[in-house]
């Protein structure tokens, strides 16, 4: 008990320390909360910035003595005002790339941010004068600066893509650079998003998943593939071992954005195999090709095992209505999907046998639920009848009840 109020009162203490870097005297604070607009606002939301919450006050970024309570005074030889747009970057540098530093207050966090921002399209751009680019405080905001694992932060995974597509999804702005601006109405229709935002799974990616954070250029065609195999490793080892690997790297083809697009990642189905327009692989292969061929094959092949599948299981769900119990294959029809599931996989390694020989290992199991699912229409139909029957003698004996009990009311 005493062990808890002691860890409450430090707590306390420890929450109480920001008030205590504001109590000490902080004229541009106390001056700026009683002026307008753009003056005002600094102060207003500087409470919530993580820079407060670290003992930092105005003079850290801006310079300038805020024990003088006259402006002109606190606004000496070391007040450096607001940087211009385009040397934003280097002014948040001044502190972000001295590691010696940052270490004092966390010697965890990166001090990379600007150099790799230098490597992105933003960062070219910006040395070339275009102030049109992100700049850090695009991305992170100015006197309300949070870290990422804030849900209200702007770099927070559920906010970045209106982080970015304040200006890439915004045709006006973007006119001049002749890109596209639909990545983020793409972006909204995607798997990813779908299960970012509908199924809150956070491994799910954001724009900078795959763009990077600081470092943000499209992926090159060489690096898509890597982009993607961090989270979908499987998928990638097989891919690297099929015979497109080294034809898509002599095309200069991406790997995985051949068939899958980019942006709008939607859930892969065998429309995406066959030969028909839909399907992804005519695209390159012709007519009578081995590619052709295989697509054709892989269609026919996972279809009908699906349609297997889904025969059983729609048998089951018929029997089961009927109040006959077929939990045990209802669960063996799961295993057979596991294994359609890892099928669908194996498309790509291209290699055909192995796909064949993994579908062969969910034959037996399709044979003994498909044993066990006639057997409960059996046994549904035999209680129907067995309830026809039951029926028909329960009447009779009604009837025979009724005559019965009506002949022992007549009078003698
Ligand atoms: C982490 C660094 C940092 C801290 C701390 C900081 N500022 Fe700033 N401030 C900036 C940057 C960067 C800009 C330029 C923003 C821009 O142009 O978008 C700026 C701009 C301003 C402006 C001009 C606003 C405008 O729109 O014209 C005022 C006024 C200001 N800051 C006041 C303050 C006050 C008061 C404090 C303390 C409560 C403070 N700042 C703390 C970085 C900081
Ligand atoms: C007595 C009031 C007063 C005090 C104290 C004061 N300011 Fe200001 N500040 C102003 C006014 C008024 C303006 C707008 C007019 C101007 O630019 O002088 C301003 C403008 C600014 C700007 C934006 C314009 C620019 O020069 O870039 C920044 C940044 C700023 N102040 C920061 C600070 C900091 C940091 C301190 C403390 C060291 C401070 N102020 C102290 C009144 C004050
Ligand atoms: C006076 C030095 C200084 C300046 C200038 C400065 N920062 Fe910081 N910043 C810090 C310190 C110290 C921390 C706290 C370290 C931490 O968060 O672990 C911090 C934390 C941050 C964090 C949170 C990191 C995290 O996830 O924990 C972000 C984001 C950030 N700063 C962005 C900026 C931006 C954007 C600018 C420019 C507008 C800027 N900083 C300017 C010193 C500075
Ligand atoms: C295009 C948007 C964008 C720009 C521009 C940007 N950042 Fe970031 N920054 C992010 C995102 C997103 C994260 C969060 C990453 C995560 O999920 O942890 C981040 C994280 C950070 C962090 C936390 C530590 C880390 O590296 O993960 C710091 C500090 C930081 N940024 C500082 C800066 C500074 C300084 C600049 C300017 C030189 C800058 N950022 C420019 C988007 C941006
Ligand atoms: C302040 C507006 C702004 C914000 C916010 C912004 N960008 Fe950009 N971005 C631009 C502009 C302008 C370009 C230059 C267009 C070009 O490449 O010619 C650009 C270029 C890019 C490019 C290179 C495109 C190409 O093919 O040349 C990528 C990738 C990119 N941004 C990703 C992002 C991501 C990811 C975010 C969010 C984390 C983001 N941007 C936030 C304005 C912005
Ligand atoms: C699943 C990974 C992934 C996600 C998530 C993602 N991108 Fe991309 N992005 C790519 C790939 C791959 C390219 C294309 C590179 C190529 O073909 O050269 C690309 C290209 C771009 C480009 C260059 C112009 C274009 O359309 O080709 C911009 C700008 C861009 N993305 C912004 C964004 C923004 C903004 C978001 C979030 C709304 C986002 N991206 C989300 C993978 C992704
Ligand atoms: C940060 C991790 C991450 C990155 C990077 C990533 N993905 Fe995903 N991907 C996921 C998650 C999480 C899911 C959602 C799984 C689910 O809920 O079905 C998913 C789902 C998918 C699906 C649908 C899978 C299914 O079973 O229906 C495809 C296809 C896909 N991603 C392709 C890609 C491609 C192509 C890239 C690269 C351009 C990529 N992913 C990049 C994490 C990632
Ligand atoms: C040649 C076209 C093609 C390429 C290249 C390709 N895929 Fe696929 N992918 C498919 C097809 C077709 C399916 C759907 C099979 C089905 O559902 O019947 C699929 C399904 C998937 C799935 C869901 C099923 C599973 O495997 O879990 C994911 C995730 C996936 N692909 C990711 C990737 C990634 C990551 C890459 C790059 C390494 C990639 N794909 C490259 C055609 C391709
Ligand atoms: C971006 C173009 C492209 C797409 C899309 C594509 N392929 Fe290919 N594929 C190639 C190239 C190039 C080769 C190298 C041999 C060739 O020219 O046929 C190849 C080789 C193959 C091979 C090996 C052929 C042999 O000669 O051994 C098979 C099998 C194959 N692809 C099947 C598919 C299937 C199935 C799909 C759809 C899921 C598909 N491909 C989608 C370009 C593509």
């Amino acid at each position: 008990m005493t062990k808890k109020i002691f860890s409450i009162a430090v707590f306390s203490a420890l929450s109480l320390l920001p008030l205590a870097a504001f109590a000490q005297k902080n004229s541009c604070l106390d001056c700026h909360s009683g002026l307008e607009a753009e003056l005002k606002a600094p102060a207003m939301s500087f409470a919530q910035d993580i820079h407060q919450q670290f003992g930092l006050t105005c003079k850290d970024c801006h310079g300038g003595n805020p024990a003088q309570a006259s402006e002109d005074k606190a606004k000496d030889k070391t007040f450096k005002g607001a940087p211009k747009r385009t040397q934003i970057p280097e002014f948040c540098a001044s502190c972000h790339s001295d590691a010696a530093y940052m270490r004092t207050f966390n010697p965890r966090l990166r001090v990379d941010q600007f150099s790799q921002y230098e490597t992105s399209k933003h960062g070219q751009l910006l040395k070339k004068g275009d102030a049109k680019v992100a700049v850090c405080t695009d991305c992170h905001g100015v006197h309300g600066i949070q870290t990422a694992k804030f849900p209200k932060s702007a770099t927070f995974p559920w906010n970045i893509p209106q982080t970015c597509g304040r200006c890439h999804a915004d045709a006006d702005y973007m006119k001049p650079y002749g890109i596209s601006t639909d990545q983020l109405t793409k972006y909204k229709d995607s798997v990813h998003a779908h299960a970012l935002f509908e199924k809150k799974d956070m491994s799910a990616p954001t724009c900078n998943s795959c763009h990077g954070n600081h470092g943000a250029f499209p992926p090159e065609v060489k690096s898509i593939g890597s982009v993607c195999r961090q989270c979908h490793p499987s998928t990638g080892e097989l891919f690297a071992k099929s015979p497109h690997k080294k034809a898509f790297d002599d095309m200069g083809q991406s790997e995985c954005e051949a068939c899958h697009g980019n942006h709008k990642i939607e859930r892969p189905t065998t429309a995406m195999l066959g030969t028909t327009d839909k399907a992804v692989c005519v695209q390159c292969h012709d007519k009578g090709s081995k590619g052709y061929q295989a697509a054709g094959e892989l269609k026919t092949l996972l279809d009908g095992f699906d349609a297997r599948i889904q025969k059983e299981g729609a048998t089951l769900v018929l029997a089961e209505k009927k109040g006959v119990e077929v939990s045990e294959p209802a669960y063996r029809l799961q295993e057979v999907n596991t294994v359609l599931v890892s099928a669908k996989n194996l498309v790509h390694g291209l290699a055909l046998d192995e796909i064949r020989k993994k579908l062969a290992e969910g034959e037996q199991t399709l044979a003994d639920v498909g044993k066990a699912s006639a057997a409960a229409l059996d046994e549904a139909k035999f209680r129907r009848k067995g309830l026809i029957i039951a029926t028909f003698f329960l009447a009779l004996f009604g009837l025979a009840l009724f005559l019965k009990i009506r002949s022992m009311r007549k009078p003698a």
